[in-house]
């Protein structure tokens, strides 16, 4: 595993699910990792079980979506810790309905948490990431964005948004050092398809050429290697982490 004493990882939606996991890592490489999520009781949960094993966590209860309260945020953190040296762009939602039955509120609101929330966390680190002339944003897409899916129009668009976001900052920040990309996750087994029955998991599991669901962990792996030095010359790509799903 790679040492990243002395490094500030910020990750949104970690307080559950593969964000948890991410920081989970990275805690346990000895970063100091800020869990920003909106839900309070999750957050306390996941920074006192990271504690709890003697590892460096704070928790942040916001809404990434609210540019203002991001901004304050993160000259808050800054001022607190000294830099923001990883960002990880993780918060996501679905609301899935087929095209005829979508409603505009639905496409609005996944638009707005996953491709928007990622676009106002990214412009607000940079100013603190140009300064220090360093960093690496990670954008957590999905497979979905690569090759959409019936039903997840608005999931789809915003995660296929998220890659071409991804290139354009990793051109943009390039010459100031900061490196962008993108991870795509395939199906992994997280609270949000812990309900799928067996016979859905197993029609899953057929087209996948590693014959399995993955895990949080395996994106986190991913994450580390994408937030490291041994990544220093890889930057504006999306990464798929689905067991040969897709293999762009
Ligand atoms: N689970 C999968 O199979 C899978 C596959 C591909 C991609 N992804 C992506 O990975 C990411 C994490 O997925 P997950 O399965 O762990 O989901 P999850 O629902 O378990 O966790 C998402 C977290 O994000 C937080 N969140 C939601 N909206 C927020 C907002 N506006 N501001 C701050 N925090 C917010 C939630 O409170 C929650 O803690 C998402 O972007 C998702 O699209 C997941």
């Amino acid at each position: 595993m790679h040492d990243f004493s002395d490094k500030i990882v910020l990750i949104t939606g970690a307080a559950r699910g593969i964000g948890k996991a991410i920081a989970e890592r990275f805690a346990q490489a000895n970063a100091t990792v800020l869990i920003l999520d909106l839900n309070r009781e999750a957050i306390d949960h996941t920074v006192s079980e990271l504690q709890g094993a003697g590892h460096q966590a704070f928790g942040y209860e916001a809404n990434v979506t609210d540019a203002r309260a991001i901004e304050e945020l993160f000259t808050a953190v800054v001022k607190e810790h000294g830099k923001i040296d990883v960002l990880i762009n993780n918060a996501g939602i679905t609301r899935d309905n087929l095209m005829l039955r979508m409603k505009e509120e639905d496409w609005d609101l996944v638009l707005n948490i996953n491709l928007k929330g990622a676009f106002i966390c990214t412009q607000k680190v940079f100013k603190h990431m140009m300064k220090a002339r360093v960093g690496s944003i990670i954008n957590i897409s999905s497979v979905i964005g690569l090759m959409g899916n019936a039903g997840q129009a608005n999931y789809a668009a915003s995660k296929g948004g998220m890659i071409a976001f991804t290139k354009s900052c990793a051109k943009e920040f390039a010459g100031r050092n900061i490196r962008v990309n993108a991870v795509a996750p395939g199906f992994i087994e997280t609270e949000m398809t812990a309900t799928l029955s067996d016979e859905i998991r197993a029609e899953y599991a057929k087209v996948i050429p590693l014959n399995k669901m993955g895990s949080p962990q395996d994106v986190a792996k991913l994450c580390m290697f994408l937030a490291s030095d041994e990544s220093e010359y890889i930057t504006g790509q999306t990464i798929a982490v689905d067991g040969g799903l897709t293999m762009q």
